[in-house]
């Protein structure tokens, strides 16, 4: 057996923690570079099969549930996102966060009863202090200062994956 010393315990000691920066290192890279390839899913949640989300109607409400492995911490997440297609290109899916980008709450779903002659144009409401937004996000009303964030969606083996904990800000 072999007997611990500062030898030993700096020489082991190495070796680990330059397993554990592999190991960190190693997913974020392998994410950014190519979705075909195979990617740790360990920080995203998934949304489901492309070919179910690309079906309409549009814009819909999709929930997901995920645990967010980071290093030795798990965290477990539960929410939700809007799906639109993209106006800019009808290829690619808009992925939303609900959360309102005045002050942080939930932006819901406007019924078609509930919109008003004057506003048809509502989809997207936040209640805290009247947060209007469109079908695809933008700001249209209320005092949130810009469109609702969006992830950019990961996709492997036909299914979509999203970085639940950092979306993007569209001006
Ligand atoms: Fe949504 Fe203020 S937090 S309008």
């Amino acid at each position: 057996m072999e007997k611990w010393n500062r030898r030993t315990f700096l020489k082991n000691g190495t070796k680990g923690t330059l397993g554990m920066l592999t190991l960190a290192v190693v997913p974020i890279s392998l994410t950014a570079c190519n979705n075909e390839e195979t990617i740790d899913t360990s920080s995203l949640a998934k949304l489901g099969l492309l070919d179910d989300i690309k079906k309409g109607p549009f814009p819909k409400k999709i929930n997901y549930s995920t645990t967010i492995k980071d290093a030795w911490v798990e965290q477990k997440r539960e929410g939700f996102v809007y799906v639109n297609v993209d106006p800019e290109n009808a290829n690619n899916l808009l992925i939303m966060s609900p959360v309102c980008t005045h002050l942080g709450c939930i932006a819901g779903e406007v019924s078609d009863d509930e919109k008003s002659e004057s506003s048809k144009e509502l989809t997207f409401y936040c209640p805290c202090h009247g947060g209007e937004y469109d079908e695809f996000g933008i700001n249209i009303g209320g005092p949130p200062p810009r469109p609702l964030d969006i992830f950019q969606p990961i996709i492997q083996n036909n299914e979509v994956y999203i970085p639940v904990l950092s979306s993007t800000e569209r001006t």
